[in-house]
């Protein structure tokens, strides 16, 4: 049975349909002190797929409380997708006395379930924390589909870690080049600044590629030099659209023609669906049969 955390709905179902298994109906509620309580009141079965992005601080709970909820139903195997995984930026003690957030993570997870599948996460040396099996899909190619037809395409990544994220979109586009800036940022003020490539983009469609969109700094800086440089139309394309605060304005006033996201953080921009590829991961789970 497929379990749902709150902030994962759409995916969520997306995936009961893709894999043919029933999708529980979780419940989230909330004690006047402010505690939470997600519960599974239908679960059934002796296997759980609990989907849950952690995208804000009460997801985390959230999925902590669905996984012990489902082995307390009487599940017997739990696997926890996590669609977009938050915190893995913080994945090394970047000064004395910080924790290193992603694998205290990765361990709370690994206590309630026996596997994890991850969706594209920001570094894939994240998995190593995990305690449990860990399976990394990427669904980065699903970008492509949503682009329409483009003009002379430049897939572009706004630093060099992102190149192979726009590689993979430009592959399965068919079409156009590749190429990438580079970024710095103040780690004090998290102001980005990025150094322009030589690649011509004048009157060219450029989609700038990244794995994340967050506060909108990187993708920000890039669609403004992008128009500065007479690009013809830029979209901006990630697997994660988080967007928190004033991210989408702040990409429309830098010049963005579009924003396209997938559902692994469901906003208005999650275009279009990770569900096939976590789906393959749940298809080759090794134990057969579903509850
Ligand atoms: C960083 O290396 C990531 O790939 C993204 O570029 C970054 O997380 C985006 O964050 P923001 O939107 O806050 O600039």
């Amino acid at each position: 049975m497929i379990v749902p955390g709150s902030s994962s709905q759409q995916l969520a179902a997306a995936l009961a349909d893709e894999t043919s298994r029933p999708l529980a109906t979780a419940t989230y509620d909330r004690f006047p002190d402010g505690e939470r309580l997600a519960a599974v009141p239908s679960f059934e079965g002796p296997r759980a797929t609990v989907v849950a992005t952690t995208d804000s601080d009460a997801a985390w709970v959230e999925l902590l409380q669905l996984q012990d909820a489902v082995r307390e139903a009487g599940a017997e195997h739990v696997t926890t997708v996590v669609p977009y995984m938050g915190y893995a930026r913080q994945d090394a003690s970047f000064r004395e006395g910080q924790p290193i957030s992603a694998r205290a993570m990765a361990r709370a997870i690994s206590t309630g379930c026996d596997r994890v599948v991850l969706v594209t996460p920001h570094e894939p040396a994240v998995a190593d924390f995990y305690t449990v099996p860990v399976e990394t899909v990427d669904a980065a190619s699903v970008l492509a589909s949503p682009l329409g037809s483009l003009t002379d395409p430049l897939f572009l990544a706004p630093d060099a870690g992102a190149v192979d994220i726009a590689v993979q979109v430009r592959d399965a586009y068919g079409d156009g080049e590749t190429d990438h800036f580079e970024k710095h940022r103040d780690r004090e003020t998290g102001a980005v600044e990025v150094s322009p490539s030589d690649a011509a983009v004048d009157g060219r469609d450029v989609v700038v590629v990244d794995d994340i969109v967050a506060t909108g700094s990187t993708m920000g800086e890039a669609v403004e030099v992008l128009r500065r440089r007479g690009a013809a139309r830029v979209v901006a394309a990630c697997v994660h659209p988080v967007l928190v605060g004033n991210a989408t304005t702040r990409l429309r006033a830098a010049g963005v023609d579009r924003i396209v996201g997938t559902d692994t953080v469901e906003r208005g921009c999650s275009v279009v669906t990770a569900a096939p590829a976590v789906a393959d991961a749940l298809q080759a789970e090794p134990i057969a049969g579903d509850g």
